[in-house]
């Protein structure tokens, strides 16, 4: 029979709150702890601060089943068997992650959870945090790291390749292995610091994937190939696998551009020189300069031409399609570069309603509006209602209908029929 435990949680960002309704969904009762008031108030009405698929239905159904409770009270962890900390590691000093929020809710949790308590740490953190936290709070640390992609959260934690469970202890590792009875994943019982380096490795080897493919990109079409053709060539290979072969804009969002930033410093400081992860960092930064020299191409014919007074639409603006995430988005460091050389710039982004910071660009409410007058569009996130909108509509509205699409999103051909001068990348 599978074992029930009582959980807590701390921090409601979506690691934590995704865990927490998964986690409930499984059976467990969880206690999830935050200190924004605001926000835990409205997640007790099941008002789900961010965008993703699935996770309202799943927090609606276990708050009414009475096995999820959200406070902003730590004091409530006082009875659980297990306690997965959550909390958001930013980029700190010099590219090492700020564990700021993490040390206080240790120092919190040291006065409040039973001796029995196992702790759990599924927030991204350095090489050797586990041990540290061991040391400070007097008992065996867990490192279990999250795989969950943004806008995928519940899939991916209902259907994980697999769950990494770093720990000395036996007891605790098994009480955090309980954690996931009843999901179907390989797991790999590891030491706790090859579990918080396998999680910096994945990301960083997602990064190298992505940025190997934006110069492998701009190669193509120095050379006249199709880097369609090439990475769907590559990606037959099981040893290279498909995923994570489309050029774009650059990696963003909130984990790649800070665990490789992390990964870099730990490596740096135990003096190891992690040269292909330095130059996949570099070559990402070199991105937002090729994308730029491409605009500038497109709608002015020249390498030198002035995009000043030049008005530009802007397709998509996260990091990615299906997330309302802005943090680190390439398509708002685009638009920042394009709006310092003097570009007019709107925006539309089906995931971007409210009022955010967008820097220089005038958000609308509709794809017709960043095409009305526009010298040319760029498509910066690939969402999939792109491809269905009224190009030839578009094209008319627009005062030169030229489309730079940073995502092979669209068939070239289509949009020539619409009357449109496209450009991809690493598209001949
Ligand atoms: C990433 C990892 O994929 C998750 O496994 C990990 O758990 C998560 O970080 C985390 O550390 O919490 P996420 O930040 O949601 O997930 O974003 P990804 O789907 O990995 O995309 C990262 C960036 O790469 C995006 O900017 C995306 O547009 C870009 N990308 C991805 C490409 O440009 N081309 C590709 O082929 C794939």
């Amino acid at each position: 029979m599978r074992e029930r435990l009582r959980v807590g949680v701390v921090g409601a960002g979506y690691v934590g709150l995704t865990s927490a309704a998964c986690l409930a969904e499984l059976g467990h009762t969880i206690t999830c702890v935050d200190v924004d008031a605001e926000k835990v108030g409205r997640l007790r009405e099941a008002e789900i601060p961010i965008h993703e698929p699935g996770l309202p239905e799943l927090v609606g159904n276990s708050l009414a089943a009475g096995r999820l409770a959200f406070t902003t009270e730590h004091a409530a962890l006082r009875d659980v068997d297990v306690v997965l900390l959550c909390l958001p590691t930013p980029t700190g000093q010099a590219g090492t992650a700020d564990l700021s929020a993490f040390d206080l809710a240790l120092t919190t949790l040291r006065d409040t959870v039973s001796p029995h308590c196992v702790v759990v740490i599924k927030s991204t953190v350095p090489v050797g945090t586990a041990e540290r936290a061991a040391a400070a709070l007097g008992r065996p640390v867990v490192s279990n790291p999250e795989f969950l992609r943004e806008g995928h959260a519940v899939h991916d934690f209902l259907h994980p390749d697999r769950i990494v469970i770093g720990a000395c202890d036996e007891r605790a590792r098994e009480v955090a292995d309980a954690l996931y009875d009843g999901l179907d994943a390989p797991r790999l019982h590891t030491d706790p610091a090859s579990a918080e380096l396998a999680k910096y490795a994945s990301n960083a080897f997602l990064a190298l994937k992505v940025s190997y493919v934006n110069e492998l990109a701009e190669l193509c079409e120095r050379l006249g190939a199709d880097v369609t053709d090439v990475t769907g060539t590559m990606g037959l290979d099981e040893r290279i696998g498909s995923a994570f072969l489309s050029p774009g804009p650059g990696w963003g969002g909130s984990c790649l551009p800070k665990d490789t930033r992390a990964l870099l410093h730990a490596a740096a400081e135990a003096g190891v020189d992690f040269t292909v992860l330095a130059d996949a960092v570099t070559a990402n930064a070199r991105q937002l300069d090729r994308v730029v020299a491409k605009v500038r191409q497109a709608v002015t014919g020249s390498d030198d031409g002035s995009l000043s007074g030049v008005r530009l639409g802007l397709l998509g603006l996260t990091f990615k399609a299906g997330t309302d995430d802005l943090r680190e988005s390439p398509a708002l460091a685009i638009a920042a570069r394009l709006a310092a050389e003097g570009a007019q710039l709107t925006g539309y982004d089906p995931g971007v309603r409210r009022a955010a910071d967008l820097g220089e660009v005038q958000l609308v409410d509709e794809p017709s509006l960043v095409a009305k007058d526009a010298a040319g569009l760029v498509l910066l996130t690939e969402w999939p209602e792109f491809r269905e909108l009224d190009w030839p509509q578009l094209a008319q509205l627009a005062e030169r209908a030229t489309v730079v699409d940073c995502r092979n999103l669209l068939e070239p051909g289509e949009l020539a029929q619409a009357g449109f001068t496209y450009f991809g990348l690493g598209r001949c």
